[in-house]
């Protein structure tokens, strides 16, 4: 084969295989090339500023990579001998300062523009009092409790009034470890971290949107994740004075057997810990509030700033696994 069309061959073959590596990735949306579909102000903004940042890149990249093998294959050594110098070149203004002035133009504008987006994802719209939500959002070992306004209680799912200003206040426990809450449909990933309460928000319109816990905290890291179920006003009014009301202990009961000791415990088998199947401490009031309020062994204090209400509402519920064959 003559060496242009070997060329050619060879360079139509290493594109092709670049788009046919590239197009998948593009494709696949969430976790490819682009950040998840924004569905709160602030996270559209971060795509925003993510998007004016990787055009850039993107420009920079292809500019680099053509010239790159351009040259590689312009300037290959070919038949010249191994030891044959090339044209020494000493300075060159022009392209100095060209090369200079471009990259400080470059972060200019991107400064400008990520600093006058910086305001709309920080700092939450002003709303009306009425429009006002402020749920606490507590990281534990490994589950994620939800603190609602009128002292109402969740875990593993947050319930929040749709296209109205919600604020969170993500923290952590003195006695666990660093957890990230990260609801990727609704803006960035907030620490929660022990003695601090970082501040964010969301303004969302109904749907579930995901959300992980984005930061290696454990043995169960990867089924710290939970769901934020936006709904009407009405709904979320409805659910968080449910949720307070006698009727709605044992709802809490269950999430809190589900989404705290399910992460580790099975009842019929040894899962992380001990199969817990007819074990009387799950009766067993007193008992059961020592294990959650210290941990024992591998077992973290999961339950270390529980209310009574919330020990009372475990045991409501898991009593009925003492019995045989209950469950
Ligand atoms: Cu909590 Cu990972």
């Amino acid at each position: 084969m003559p060496s242009a069309v070997r060329r050619t061959v060879l360079a139509i073959l290493a594109t092709s295989l670049a788009v046919l590596a590239a197009v998948p990735v593009a494709l696949a949306g969430n976790g490819g090339f682009l950040p998840a579909q924004p569905h709160s102000p602030n996270a559209h903004r971060i795509n925003q500023a993510f998007i004016f940042v990787g055009a850039f890149t993107l420009v920079i990249f292809l500019i680099v990579e053509v010239a790159l093998i351009t040259f590689v294959i312009k300037y290959r050594r070919g038949k010249r001998p191994i030891t044959a110098e090339g044209p020494q070149i000493h300075g060159a203004t022009k392209l100095e300062i060209v090369w200079t002035v471009i990259p400080v133009l470059i972060l200019a504008a991107i400064g400008t523009f990520v600093f006058y987006k910086l305001p709309g994802i920080t700092d939450a719209p002003k709303a009306a009092a009425a429009d006002q939500t402020r749920i606490s959002v507590e990281g534990h070992q490994f589950y994620w409790l939800f603190r609602y306004p009128n002292g109402a209680i969740s875990i593993d799912r947050m319930v929040a009034p749709a296209e109205q200003v919600v604020n969170e206040d993500v923290v952590g426990l003195d006695y666990d470890v660093n957890h990230s809450w990260w609801v990727p449909d609704l803006g960035g990933k907030f620490d929660a971290i022990p003695g601090k309460v970082n501040k964010t928000w969301f303004k969302a319109p109904p749907g579930d949107y995901v959300a992980r816990c984005a930061e290696l905290c454990g043995i169960q890291h990867a089924l710290m994740d939970g769901v934020v179920h936006v709904v009407p006003r009405a709904e979320y009014d409805t659910f968080i004075a449910q949720r307070k009301s006698p009727s709605g202990t044992l709802n809490l009961g269950r999430e809190e057997w589900q989404g705290v000791c399910e992460k580790c415990h099975r009842l019929d088998h040894k899962y992380i810990g001990p199969a817990l199947g007819g074990n009387s401490l799950l009766a067993d009031r007193r008992g059961i509030e020592t294990l959650l309020r210290n941990g024992r062994g591998q077992m973290p204090a999961v339950g270390f700033n529980w209310t009574g209400h919330q020990i009372d509402a475990l045991i409501a519920y898991t009593k009925r696994f003492v019995k045989k064959g209950g469950g």
